[in-house]
């Protein structure tokens, strides 16, 4: 399986995703400062992979601190916590991984474990984040497998594959299920200005997998769902509201209202880790925005004039009711999504 993120004694490594699809480079982070800047700078992205680097960053840095009393340790503790969730604010599996640290942290301390106890049990929790997802993409692709028709062309924006979790993927995780389930399928992979996920990431691990990859530029797939060339669309999540409006990738917007209007139906596949149910609806979700130079260049090539303002928001809200399910590790949520999403996530 594609390596996107592992734990080594002392270093946290990931494969270089800013450098895909060009050439393979691993990053070796010796710290969590190195591992949070990391994430801020992309070398890894994908909500849930965002999630599964922070909870192995706290681990690491943990068991690189030299405290000795568990008040300095836990102090310290609290700062790499603080340090990690400054990264990126949408994905919200960022702060649910960092949440799951600190609990396993009080854990510890109410049972009055030493330092070394405590370094311990933050690194079998950060590995179990990082199994837990996999297995979670894994019974996504199951679930997700049920609503590809046998033969399907599938559209996809972004990268929400193994590069964007710890393995398998979300999205493409329903696509690789539907081919284990036996059924044919032909992906269309949307570029995704401006860092080019969906060119560089969807496309690489598709064909790297021997799966049929087109793709196009984000402004074609209107052209080719009224040519009655998509079957079905499926896409990944950074926060899922709990009324099921969902913040995925810039763009994701444009896909599912151009999908409705050609009746091709629209799924988001994201574990429960994506689901925020305490945000009531998608205008309650932070948007970041990057840099200028993300829109103004592209591979250090200058494309847009000095002087030009730009606008750069890393991802937009589609309200639930462009939505046909939302795919998770427990099942499909249908509308209403006030109350399958709290299903889901109570574990019915
Ligand atoms: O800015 P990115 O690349 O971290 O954004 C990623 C996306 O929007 C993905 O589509 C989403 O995280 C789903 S990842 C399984």
């Amino acid at each position: 399986m594609l390596p996107t993120i592992a734990r080594e004694e002392d270093v946290v490594v990931m494969i270089d995703q800013r450098k895909l699809p060009a050439a393979e480079v691993y990053v070796r982070c010796k710290t969590a400062a190195e591992v949070a800047r990391a994430i801020k700078t992309m070398v890894i992205r994908g909500a849930p992979a965002i999630g599964v680097a922070a909870a192995m960053g706290i681990a690491l840095g943990m068991r690189k601190s030299t405290a000795t009393g568990t008040q300095k340790f836990a102090a310290e503790f609290y700062k790499t916590c603080e340090m990690m969730a400054a990264t990126r604010p949408t994905a919200v599996n960022l702060f649910w991984a960092i949440e799951r640290m600190k609990q396993a942290f009080a854990t510890a301390a109410k049972a009055g474990e030493s330092v070394d106890q405590i370094k311990d049990r933050l690194d079998r929790e950060a590995e179990a984040i990082h199994d837990e997802d996999v297995a979670s993409c894994r019974a996504m692709g199951a679930f997700g497998a049920e609503v590809v028709p046998a033969e399907a062309r599938i559209l996809t924006h972004c990268n929400a594959g193994a590069l964007a979790t710890a393995g398998y993927g979300t999205a493409l995780g329903v696509i690789r299920g539907a081919i284990e389930a036996g059924k044919r399928v032909a992906v269309f992979a949307d570029e995704t200005r401006p860092f080019l996920q969906g060119a560089r990431l969807t496309a690489w691990e598709l064909v790297r997998d021997g799966i049929e990859t087109t793709v196009i530029t984000d402004n074609m797939s209107g052209a080719l769902m009224r040519q009655g060339k998509v079957d079905l669309v499926v896409v990944g999540a950074d926060r899922i509201a709990a009324n099921g409006d969902t913040a995925n990738k810039i763009g994701t917007y444009g896909v599912a209202v151009l999908a409705r209007e050609h009746q091709i139906p629209f799924y988001v596949a994201a574990p429960l880790s994506t689901i925020d149910l305490s945000t009531p609806d998608g205008s309650g979700i932070p948007i970041e925005e990057r840099s200028a130079k993300e829109v103004t260049h592209v591979g250090g090539a200058q494309l847009a004039p000095e002087g030009a303002l730009v606008w750069n928001p890393a991802f937009d809200v589609t309200p639930h009711h462009f939505i046909a399910g939302i795919i998770t590790e427990r099942g499909i949520c249908r509308a209403p999504y006030g109350e399958s999403l709290r299903r889901a996530v109570a574990g019915g």
